[in-house]
């Protein structure tokens, strides 16, 4: 008859069971020091060896020439306490006897003899599960129990056991165990069932069994099931309804680049396949805070349960991403997750979410920007990033901060916050750049050459006007957020156009005079404010700290209010 993996391959002694060293050498220990109790509680999560471990020690006490710390797996004993057939070695599951009347009739038989072997030993699974009276019921027996009863308690919820009873009984807590040492495990037995496997398909199986030997088994048996006496990744892969590794690329791709519409393809692909869109993001949330963990940590890092292939493709990408976008990136997947718990429309949350994760990419630390508004001007050294730029992003990082030596005006950028017009110093020459091409045009191309193309789209659909210093960009209503994520980028792309500075101004579809803030040019007084506006506006603006804010936050200052109005 065909016996499952996980019951096949049940280790038969200490040297089989894989880790759990802490409990295979203390309990040997006491076996060959004749120091044996008489009440144990293996704790720990499921699939990790605790009935095994409580089989063997069953084994070790009552195998023929015993105790013994190494027993014969072959000895007449040992194989019947392995088929469960002894009648002194008696296994109680408490789920299903966990009442008073069943742990009285234990007690009852605590009371004779064992019938042939040394040792009565009752190895109570699931002890969670008894109730506080059944319990109590076992404490005097626990306590003064006769010479031959060992009693093992096994449980995954130990702080569910009265304090009563474990002050009564010797603890050892079971781990879970590392993913290298259940792959190994896999491969062993893949070996003793003449199937072949590659490595990331084992590595496949055992993420998914989340540090459970049995767990892991049995996707084993499944997947040898499913795909025959040859494992490959993508197939198993896609048993487990993971995302294939081809996926998780495009993902990052997409991340890197700003792409939103191969991300919203990403979403579509998965909805097409049928994936679970919870249990999709559960996974992509599980590889950012590996990726987090090895940006911290370094790659090679034990932090992480991830195989060959996850870290060689973490070690090609780590350096795209900042400690704090992956932090980011990976705190939006645990709120999406949360979100796809009871959600309905999953399809529209999944696209908002991991749309989220590109704009995210091309937000700067608040941090910074804070740090820069109170010390004087641009960044100092270090890591110069800007809204739209990754800071590290090939294609981005140093077009987007300052223009290529080439093609860089002597003088310093002229800053966004104008003096007032009739005292405004000579045109730079990057102001001055010859005009070939309108604005927009200009802009356009200067944006598609630096690769924003998901900028320059969104720009396509406004207008930009010239303006006395350089130009004013009118997006559509539709378009505004999007501008507004990219402004540093489109900023950049103006001084690389050679069209200098370029205020964010009113929507394309309505200009009305109505808006508060005031464009550069458009005005005849300080600070381009019209000389309508009353004085307490022009002073806001014309401070320091005020005009900062407004080069590297543009258009977000939507109203002015002079407090003194209010007070009084
Ligand atoms: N530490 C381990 N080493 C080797 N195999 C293990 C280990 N833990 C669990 N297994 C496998 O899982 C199966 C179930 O293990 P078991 O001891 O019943 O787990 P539990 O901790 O839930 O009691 C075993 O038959 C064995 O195949
Ligand atoms: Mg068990």
């Amino acid at each position: 008859m065909y016996q499952v993996i996980a019951r096949k391959y049940r280790p038969q002694r200490f040297s089989d069971v894989v880790s759990q060293d802490h409990v295979k050498q203390t309990i040997s220990n006491a076996i060959q020091q004749n120091r044996i109790g008489h009440g144990y509680i293996f704790s720990g999560p499921r699939g990790t060896g605790k009935t095994t471990m409580a089989r063997i020690l069953a084994m070790c006490l009552n195998c023929t020439d015993g105790p013994s710390s190494n027993p014969d797996p072959d000895d007449p004993v040992c194989k019947e306490i392995a088929a469960g057939s002894t009648i002194d070695v008696i296994e109680i599951d408490a789920a299903s006897n966990r009442r008073i009347d069943d742990i009285r009739e234990l007690r009852e038989s605590v009371r004779y003899r064992p019938a042939r072997d040394r040792f009565k030993i009752f190895i109570i699974d699931e002890a969670h599960q008894i109730t506080t009276d059944a319990f109590n019921a076992l404490l005097k027996t626990l306590e003064e129990p006769p010479e031959w009863v060992v009693f093992i308690l096994c449980t995954t919820e130990p702080q569910a056991i009265p304090a009563t009873i474990h002050s009564r009984c010797q603890s050892f807590q079971f781990r879970t165990v590392d993913l290298d040492q259940v792959v190994d495990r896999l491969r062993w037995i893949c070996g003793q069932e003449g199937v072949e496997a590659d490595d990331d398909a084992l590595v496949a199986i055992a993420l998914a069994g989340d540090g459970s030997i049995r767990d892991s088994e049995s996707t084993l048996d499944q997947a040898i099931a499913s795909c025959g006496a040859k494992l490959d990744a993508d197939a198993v892969r896609d048993l487990l309804g993971a995302i294939p590794s081809e996926v998780s690329e495009r993902i990052l791709r997409a991340l890197k680049e700003g792409d939103a519409p191969a991300m919203l393809d990403v979403v579509d692909r998965s909805f097409r396949e049928g994936r679970h869109s919870q249990q999709f993001i559960g996974e992509l949330c599980r590889q950012f805070r590996n990726l987090m963990v090895m940006k911290i940590a370094g790659p090679e890092t034990k932090l992480v349960a991830a195989g060959s292939s996850e870290r060689g493709r973490a070690e090609k990408v780590l350096a795209d991403f900042s400690q704090e976008d992956l932090s980011r990136y990976t705190q939006i997947l645990l709120d999406l997750y949360r979100e796809l718990q009871h959600a309905t429309q999953a399809r529209f949350r999944m696209e908002l979410g991991l749309l989220k994760l590109v704009y995210a990419g091309r937000l700067r630390p608040l941090e910074e920007v804070i740090a820069e508004l109170g010390g004087s001007s641009a960044p100092t050294g270090g890591r110069q990033r800007f809204q739209g730029d990754s800071g590290t992003r090939p294609t981005r990082s140093s077009a987007a901060v300052r223009p290529p030596s080439a093609t860089a005006p002597k003088t310093a950028p002229e800053p966004v916050v104008k003096q007032p017009k009739k005292d405004r110093p000579a045109p730079s020459a990057t102001t001055t750049a010859p005009v070939d091409g309108s604005l927009k045009a200009r802009l356009l191309e200067a944006l598609r050459d630096a690769g924003e193309d998901f900028a320059a789209d969104a720009l396509d659909h406004g207008a930009v006007d010239e303006s006395d210093s350089g130009g004013i960009v009118r997006p559509s209503p539709m378009d505004r957020t999007t501008i507004e994520l990219c402004w540093s980028s489109i900023d950049a792309a103006a001084k690389i156009a050679g069209i200098g500075p370029i205020k964010l101004g009113e929507d394309s579809a309505e200009r009305s005079p109505a808006v508060a803030l005031p464009e550069a040019g458009e005005s005849t007084a300080a600070n381009g404010l019209p000389e309508t506006e009353s004085e307490a506006a022009k002073r806001a603006l014309a401070d320091p700290d005020v005009q900062a804010f407004q080069e590297r936050l543009p258009g977000q200052i939507r109203e002015i209010r002079n407090l003194r109005e209010y007070s009084s």
